[in-house]
Parts: C-alpha cells; sequence; structure tokens
C-alpha cells in the first residue's frame, strides 16, 4: 500500500522544495481509515463517552482529513454531557493532540472537525478555537514532544519504505530521529515517538503493518518495546474493511498498554539460573506425519480459510527476522483441543483423501488413530502466546522472535516466556547472543553444526 505513488520523486528531476516533498510523501501515504474500524479502535482504547474523557489526553499523530479526531471529539463533548461538564474551550483544548503533515489536509481535518462540534451543540467561538489547539500543521516527527504525556493514541500511520520518502524529508528524519528506528519504514519511528508520549498504564490503537512484528528492521523496536507493552490479542482486519481505499497491504490493528512498572530486565545474573529454572517453557513444533497433505502452498486456496494458520520451517528463520513464505498448516485440532470434524470441513476432507493412502500407511494409524490425524495435535492456541523460534539444527544457532501466532514446523523449538514477557530474553539472545549461550551446552555434530534441542535451550544460564 502506500507504494503507488504517482507524485514520484523522479517526477522532480531538480531538487524538491519542502513543498513539493511533503506532497509527494502525502501521495504516498495518504490511505484514509474507514469510520467503523475508528470506532472499534477508540473503544479498544477505552476513549468512549462513559469515562470522563476531560481528564485524559489523546494523540493522534497522522491526522489527514481527521476521521479519527472527529470521532474522538464526539465522544469528549458526548462524555462532557453525561458527566455534567460545560464544553468549553479551558476544560478541552489539552485534551486532544493532532498533527498532519500537509496543509490541505490540515484545513479538510479542522473543517471536518468543526462541523462534528458545531453538531455537538458546542458555542461556535469554542469550536474554532478547539480545532486550531487541536490540530496543529506540523511534522509530528520533527516536533518537540508535548510537555504533558498522554493517556491514549491512536491512529494510522504512514507507511512508507525508508527508500521511498523524499529525500529532502529523509535527510531531516535520519538527522534527528533514533539511528535504531530509521532505515526501515517509516511507521515505525511513529509508533516509538507516539509510544515514548505515553504516559504509563497509557493505551494506544494502530493501525499499521503487520511487519513490525517480525522483519528485521523493527528488531531494535520489538527490543525497546516489547518488554514495556500489553499487547492485546492482535486485532485482525483486511484491506477492504480497513481503508477507504484498496491498497496493497497486510494491515492489523496494534492495540496495547504501557505496562505499569516496566518490566525490562530480566532477573539479575546471579547464581546462574537457567531458563528452565525461570519458568521459559520451551517446546518442539507439532510432527504432522506428512507435510505436504497439510502444509498448503501461498498460491493454494483449495481449502476453509478458518483452519489455516501461518506455518514456517527453519529456512524461513534467519537472525532476528522471520521471512514467511506464504505456506498455510491446517490446524487439525479445534480450540477446544478436539480432532475437527471433516464434515464440517469438506474441503479439507477433499484434499486429504487425495493423501488417504499415504496418511492411512503411518503408524500411528494402524494403531488405531483417525487416518487424517497428524502425529502431534496442531492446535492455533498452542502457538498464540509471543515466542523466540529456533531452528534445531544449525551451523551457527539464530532466532527470531515471532508476536504473530505462527505454527512452527517441527525442525523449530519455541521459547515462551513466564507472563509472556519475552523481550529480554530476546534482546539478550538476538545478534549472536544464542550462540554464546549455547557454547559448551550444545555439542557441534557433523560439518560443525549445532544442535539447539530442548534440553541444551533450558540449560541456558541468565
Ligand atoms: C495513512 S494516512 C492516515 C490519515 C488518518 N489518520 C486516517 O487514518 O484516515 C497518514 C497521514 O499522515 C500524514 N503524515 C505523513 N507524514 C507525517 C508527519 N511526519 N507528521 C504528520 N503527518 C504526517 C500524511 O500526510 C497522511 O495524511
Amino acid at each position: 500500500m502506500f507504494r503507488s505513488s504517482h507524485l514520484q520523486e523522479a517526477a522532480f528531476p531538480v531538487a524538491m522544495t519542502q513543498r513539493d516533498a511533503v506532497n509527494a510523501l502525502h501521495a504516498q501515504c495518504g490511505i484514509y481509515t474507514k469510520s467503523a474500524v475508528v470506532n472499534t479502535m477508540l473503544d479498544a482504547i477505552g476513549w468512549h463517552d462513559r469515562a470522563d474523557l476531560t481528564q485524559y489526553r489523546l494523540l493522534e499523530p497522522a491526522a489527514g482529513d481527521g476521521v479519527f479526531v472527529v470521532e474522538a471529539a464526539r465522544r469528549l463533548v458526548a462524555a462532557c454531557r453525561r458527566h455534567g461538564i460545560s464544553p468549553n474551550a479551558a476544560v478541552l483544548r489539552d485534551c486532544i493532540r493532532a498533527f498532519e503533515l500537509h496543509p490541505r489536509e490540515t484545513r479538510k481535518a479542522r473543517a471536518n472537525v468543526l462541523k462534528a462540534l458545531r453538531d455537538a451543540g458546542v458555542h461556535p467561538s469554542t469550536c474554532k478555537t478547539l480545532v486550531c489547539a487541536w490540530i496543529l500543521r506540523a511534522d509530528f516527527l520533527l516536533s518537540r514532544p508535548a510537555e504533558l504525556p498522554f493517556t491514549h493514541a491512536v491512529g494510522n500511520p504512514p507507511y512508507v519504505r525508508w527508500a521511498k520518502i523524499p529525500a529532502r524529508l529523509r535527510t531531516q528524519y535520519a538527522r534527528s530521529l533514533p539511528r535504531a528506528m530509521i532505515g526501515g519504514d517509516l511507521f515505525v519511528p511513529f509508533l516509538d515517538r507516539a509510544l515514548d508520549q505515553l504516559c504509563l498504564d497509557g493505551r494506544c490503537a494502530f493501525l499499521c503493518s503487520d511487519r513490525w512484528r517480525f522483519m528485521r528492521f523493527a528488531e531494535h523496536f520489538r527490543a525497546k518495546w516489547l518488554p514495556q507493552l500489553n499487547i492485546s490479542p492482535q486485532g485482525a482486519v483486511t484491506v477492504e474493511e480497513a481503508y477507504v481505499r484498496d491498497v496493497d497491504a497486510y494491515p492489523s490493528i496494534l492495540v496495547a498498554q504501557r505496562k505499569h512498572s516496566a518490566v525490562a530486565c530480566l532477573p539479575a545474573i546471579r547464581s546462574g539460573k537457567t531458563l528452565k529454572d525461570y519458568g521459559f517453557e520451551v517446546k518442539v513444533g507439532p510432527a504432522l506425519g506428512h507435510t505436504s497433505a497439510y502444509v498448503i502452498d501461498p498460491e493454494e486456496d483449495e481449502v476453509e480459510e478458518e483452519v489455516l494458520r501461518p506455518w514456517i520451517d527453519a529456512s524461513e528463520i534467519s537472525d532476528g527476522e522471520i521471512s514467511w513464505s506464504g505456506r498455510r498448516v491446517i490446524a487439525t485440532y479445534g480450540d477446544d483441543g478436539a480432532l475437527i470434524d471433516l464434515q464440517a470441513f469438506p474441503l479439507v476432507r477433499r484434499r486429504l483423501e487425495r493423501f488417504r493412502p499415504v496418511l492411512r500407511k503411518r503408524s500411528i494409524v494402524r494403531n488405531g488413530a483417525s487416518w487424517y490425524r497428524t502425529i502431534d495435535r496442531v492446535c492455533s492456541r498452542d502457538w498464540e502466546r509471543p515466542k523466540l523460534l529456533v531452528p534445531e539444527i544449525a551451523k551457527v544457532p539464530r532466532l527470531a522472535l515471532d508476536v504473530s501466532c505462527t505454527i512452527p514446523s517441527h525442525g523449530v523449538y519455541a521459547i515462551f516466556a513466564p507472563n509472556d514477557n519475552i523481550g529480554p530474553l530476546y534482546e539478550r539472545l538476538s545478534n549472536g547472543g544464542l550462540a554464546r549461550a549455547l557454547e559448551g551446552i550444545a555439542p557441534k555434530i557433523k560439518g560443525g553444526y549445532s544442535r539447539c534441542y530442548k534440553r541444551f535451550l533450558e540449560q541456558i544460564a541468565l
């Protein structure tokens, strides 16, 4: 998405002016959110009129024509009415702060919010004061952080590959943003900066690409923020549901709350206690018993979607990054832990029937198991927690963080943390840390490969 610009830099052979750069960036990223998703996101962070919203401060870092601000303002005024508070400028001016880089869109956002406030019966002069105080025509990434932190943050930050950002803006960002957050995609420094300004216990909801969960360019972002956030189960959303126009994207809704006390550290290194002692759990991916029957290639869509889950093997895990090839596995067990009934999934049945002769020859079936059973239970619920994924055999032991509910193959181990606080361990073991931690624990085998078996991983000392 946001990739098909009709106003690319190439159209400006001579150095771009700041205005050209802003126009070009907006042309790439100005993909607006549908109001149903806006409502869902504001509900998810608790910005609703049952709360006394005058006590809170909401940040919208990339307002566009103001769809989030309109609804946030409507709810804010409704909360005033409900709680018997007069919606005047003195009470409301600090409750919302939105940024928009593009002058025309800023004007549109102000006009839309002005209308919403008027429709809600707010005094006309208060409406004008509020829209000017709330919606700033400014670059969120370059503006000074607000003096008071925000209690809520919401939005759909721009999604533009770093190399596609107009050079003039890219240079400004490279000069002033933390190096660890730049170079991948523009939405990463947006999230980082918004989260930096969120108070402890503050809540956020961002409609953004799901790539931050696994791509290498967001590695520092994950290492910094995963320990500090309680992330709500992934909000799945399709392009059609999310955006007002069609784009090439994999959107998801990140809903999170800043932990009150950021448990950013592992237990102090004391007695050489191990991962196992500290309650980390190591599990190998499920054995299927005939991979080609159960794993569906990216271009295949012959079975019911609801039983398919992302699946990866060791070849898709590099140090710090998952390069998912798009394969999915049939979850042969439902969330109730029972084998699925093929009557309910006729397309799965038709596919597995093709493999029936070979599936029946497996020893589990000869010993009485149902012919279409996988050797181990493949159940989505077992793999939903954040986890580190470690290939079982590796020339150099490596790992990647997974927060996208992927089911690993039988050649991959998953490490789960107590309370799902996996970020600090990831920080410790990424960038070669796993290889160092396994020295002296995991013996080398032929060809200099290491075996990263469960019992070796459990022995890693903290
Ligand atoms: C994906 S659109 C989202 C707009 C709106 N929040 C929505 O969801 O409908 C992103 C918006 O961010 C604006 N933008 C891009 N970079 C920005 C920056 N550095 N500071 C503020 N706004 C920016 C763009 O002009 C665009 O209107």
